[in-house]
């Protein structure tokens, strides 16, 4: 085997996967790696499930999107990682600036969950079924579910969604728990809630939005999500991105990464995806897009950028050859 995700199955794991979005359906360079035999074995949208898209009226439910994505899923022969049903972010106004009491917004949100895994059932590996709902003290973060319902919304969410798509994996999704050990236990708390609520909670997705030079040792990332694995949940890397911090000094002004940070950027890659192979309930791994020419990072934090494996330009980046090493030596 030679592809990305073709080694990640020879390691013993289940997949490698990529964030990807209806706007990059065009690109043809894009698409053939993409399409590539055994570069990836699972495909996440995205954009195109979340709520401002799946319900951006109340009761009006619209798939377009979301659906070619699980097409282009299809057609390529990957697993499609769902993303994400209950998230303070990306919420349309009727929800966010609805006035609500507990009764009304658990009927908005459980028709929510219901509707969308309804639509997608037996496409989805796996939902992020609550996303995002610490801060990174570990308290619950201020949303609309937090205020109205507490933290009720979370097992509420579970529960909906178990039974919705009894197949599909259930998941809480965050980021930061890699650098911030208050978020972590905030994330284990949530795990415990859900479980003794009664409610299926099977894996716990680390985002894994990090910083080149600033990520944590294999070893430290190995124990964190062997930590999670004793809570009885599966755990995966779920957005990982590695971007290079240029306002840092050793940029000297330039937005383009050089060699020593190529090389950085590579050994931090080896970290995060090595710790998943030292994990056994580590399942996999997903990249939140695979070139530089698509990520999210550097509109969202200026001064920030080429977190990715590819270059802008679809070469292939010293963190793929390094990524592809380890797998090859696993
Ligand atoms: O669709 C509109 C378009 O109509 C409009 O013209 C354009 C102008 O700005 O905006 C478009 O929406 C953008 C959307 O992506 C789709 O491209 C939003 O502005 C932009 O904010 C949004 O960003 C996404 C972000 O989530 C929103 O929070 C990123 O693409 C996406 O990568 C990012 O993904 C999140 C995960 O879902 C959760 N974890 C963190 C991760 C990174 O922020």
């Amino acid at each position: 085997p030679e592809g990305l995700h073709a080694l990640m199955m020879s390691a013993g794991k289940e997949y490698f996967g990529t964030a990807t979005e209806t706007d990059n359906f065009g690109d043809e360079s894009y698409q053939a790696i993409l399409a590539y035999q055994g570069e990836f074995g699972m495909i996440t949208p995205e954009n195109s499930q979340k709520w401002e898209v799946t319900e951006p009226r109340r009761n009006h439910f619209v798939y377009t999107n979301a659906d070619a994505v699980s097409e282009k899923a299809q057609d390529n022969g990957h697993l499609l990682r769902c993303h994400t049903l209950t998230w303070h972010s990306q919420l349309p106004s009727f929800v966010s600036s609805g006035s609500w009491n507990t009764t009304t917004l658990t009927s908005v949100l459980t028709t929510h969950i219901t509707n969308v895994m309804t639509h997608f059932k037996g496409q989805c590996y796996a939902w992020d079924v609550v996303n995002e709902a610490l801060n990174e003290d570990g308290s619950y973060r201020e949303s609309v579910f937090y205020e109205v319902l507490g933290d009720e919304y979370i097992p509420l969410s579970f529960k909906t969604a178990a039974e919705a798509d009894p197949d599909a994996k259930l998941y809480y999704n965050d980021f930061n728990l890699e650098t911030s050990s208050k978020k972590a236990d905030g994330a284990e708390r949530i795990v415990k809630l859900v479980q003794e609520s009664g409610a299926r909670i099977d894996g716990v997705g680390f985002q894994a939005h990090l910083i080149v030079g600033q990520t944590p040792s294999r070893q430290t990332l190995a124990a964190l999500l062997s930590r999670f694995a004793r809570l009885g949940v599966e755990v995966a890397w779920t957005e990982l991105d590695i971007a290079h911090d240029f306002s840092s000094s050793s940029s000297n002004g330039s937005s383009t990464a050089n060699a020593t940070q190529l090389e950085q950027q590579a050994q931090d890659y080896v970290s995060v995806v090595g710790a998943c192979l030292d994990e056994p309930k580590c399942v996999g791994v997903t990249v939140w897009q695979f070139t530089d020419k698509y990520s999210w990072v550097p509109s969202t934090f200026p001064g920030r950028g080429e977190p990715c494996l590819w270059t802008a330009d679809y070469k292939k980046k010293p963190a793929y050859d390094a990524v592809s090493r380890l797998l090859r030596e696993a």
